[in-house]
């Protein structure tokens, strides 16, 4: 199946198969499918959890307005972003650069130093919300990733941050939770499956 057909297939799970999982080698793609997102300068500002745990997911299960997809899928992916950005998390990024692409960290310096006013100059509701749309070009990737791999997905934003960020101790590693998925394999019962896609016309979408 191509691209637009695994589009087609794909849609917003809302009740997964409980008994199915993901095995190993199709949860390593989905990962290196994030990994290969792109992201603003490159930076990956943000950080994945991929929780299996049944009793954890109960908890956040009843912090997502009791969706169900949180509990009954394989696996529930949280996208959390930086809250902060320092010099140092550019420093790294060269740093890493320099070695993979076995060039001089000095002949990096001006960029770097663009780099960090250009992130330093935001406010810190800028800088949030910039860290926290890296995570959604990262979500897209899971979901076209999945659809390939056919495996179901449901995108989720219907979850309370705060809470998230203390079940999960987030705050304290300066992450935010910033939208989450569900993974695994649809239900037959899965009503949903079997309605058509809801979109608007390409004539009314493109200008
Ligand atoms: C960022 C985002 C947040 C969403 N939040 C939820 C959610 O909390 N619960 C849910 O059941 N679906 C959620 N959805 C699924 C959308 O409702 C769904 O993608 C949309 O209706 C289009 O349907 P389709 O994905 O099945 O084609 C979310 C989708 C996105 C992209």
């Amino acid at each position: 199946m191509g691209l637009i057909d695994n589009l087609k297939w794909r849609y917003a799970t809302k009740k997964f198969d409980a008994t199915k999982k993901i095995s190993s080698e199709d949860l390593k793609e989905i990962k290196t499918a994030i990994q290969l997102s792109a992201s603003s300068y490159g930076l990956q500002l943000y950080k994945v959890l991929i929780i299996e745990d049944n009793g954890l997911r109960e908890q956040l299960r009843l912090v997502s307005y009791g969706q169900k997809q949180i509990t009954e899928a394989a696996y529930l992916v949280v996208f959390c972003n930086y809250t902060t950005v320092t010099e140092a998390d550019i420093d790294a990024y060269f740093t890493l650069k320099s070695q993979m692409e076995g060039t001089d960290i000095s002949a990096l310096q001006g960029y770097s130093d663009f780099i960090k006013a250009d992130v330093m100059n935001r406010s810190d509701i800028e800088r949030d919300k910039w860290t926290s749309n890296q995570t959604y070009i990262a979500l897209g990737n899971l979901l076209n990733a999945c659809a390939e791999l056919k495996i179901d997905a449901c995108p989720m934003e219907g979850f309370e941050v705060d809470k998230y960020n203390e079940i999960l101790n987030l705050k304290e590693q300066g992450l935010n939770a910033s939208v989450i998925a569900a993974i695994g394999y649809r239900s037959e019962e899965d009503y949903t499956q079997y309605k058509k896609k809801v979109r608007k016309s390409i004539e009314r979408l493109f200008a």
